[in-house]
């Protein structure tokens, strides 16, 4: 488990590996997506499905294949959320059974190099900004990928649910590396989500990689109960 360990609570099941050494099998409908795709390519997405598959096993799901829609997003079997996330050298997964406590996941791995800090001003919002420029240097550019990270998370867990495509600067992140942990509001609507919703994650940092997390709850629920009370 390693860097996964601290990322999920309990009911979501992880799994990580190497693309480039993985033994990783593909259904023929997932083979199709990446058919033209160069051989690394084919390697990250077919690692993807087999560690999600790991993963569902680790549930006691059945297995199943995992397409992909035309946007890219994981077509995940009925009942099931998940997320996939790869960078050179890791391949990772996050499955749970769908219900009140688990509305989404999202997960992401980055290489842990600092942020270029040409893309500063597009990744960070002026929040970020000011709170990066009070963390001490070095380390800065690194807090920046994490915060890079964890948007990349909230993305892949609002999506399934809005099927809207933010931007960076839709959702403020508040790092606590004290915690391991961070808060994510977002600054539009992105039905079910509105302005002001706060998400919270996880993150976990080893000498080689950043991997950041996000668990939403309860979102239908509440999107209900704001249409009741409206
Ligand atoms: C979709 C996106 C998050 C994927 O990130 P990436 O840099 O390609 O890298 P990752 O390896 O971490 O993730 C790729 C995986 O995400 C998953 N994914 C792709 N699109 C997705 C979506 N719309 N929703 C959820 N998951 C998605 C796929 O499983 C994909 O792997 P696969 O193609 O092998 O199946 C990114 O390309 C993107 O479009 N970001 C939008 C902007 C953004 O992040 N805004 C932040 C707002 S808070």
């Amino acid at each position: 488990m390693g860097l996964l360990a601290e990322l999920f609570d309990g009911h979501v099941a992880t799994a990580q590996g190497d693309p480039r050494s993985l033994a990783a099998v593909m259904y023929p409908i997932e083979q199709s997506y990446v058919s033209r795709a160069t051989e690394s390519r084919r390697r990250e997405f077919a690692a993807g499905r087999s560690l999600a598959r790991q993963a569902m096993a680790s549930l006691g799901v059945p297995q199943a294949a995992i397409p992909a829609a035309s946007d890219r997003a994981p077509v995940w079997p009925a009942g099931i959320v998940g997320s996939i996330s790869h960078c050179s050298g890791l391949c990772v997964a996050a499955v749970a059974r769908e219900s009140q406590d688990c509305s989404s996941i999202g997960i992401d791995v980055e290489p842990a190099t600092p942020l270029d800090e040409d893309l500063l001003d597009t990744i960070c919002d002026d929040d970020e900004l000011r709170w990066l420029a009070r963390q001490a240097e070095p380390g800065r550019g690194l807090l920046a990928k994490a915060i890079f990270s964890a948007k990349e998370s909230v993305y892949k867990a609002q999506y399934p649910l809005s099927r809207q495509i933010i931007g960076f600067h839709a959702v403020s992140v508040a790092l606590d590396m004290a915690s391991g942990s961070f808060l994510a509001r977002f600054r539009v609507d992105a039905e079910p989500f509105l302005s002001g919703y706060q998400a919270s994650g996880r993150i976990a940092i080893t000498s080689e990689f950043i991997a950041t997390s996000v668990a939403l709850k309860n979102v239908k629920e509440k999107a209900a109960q704001r249409e009741l009370s409206a």
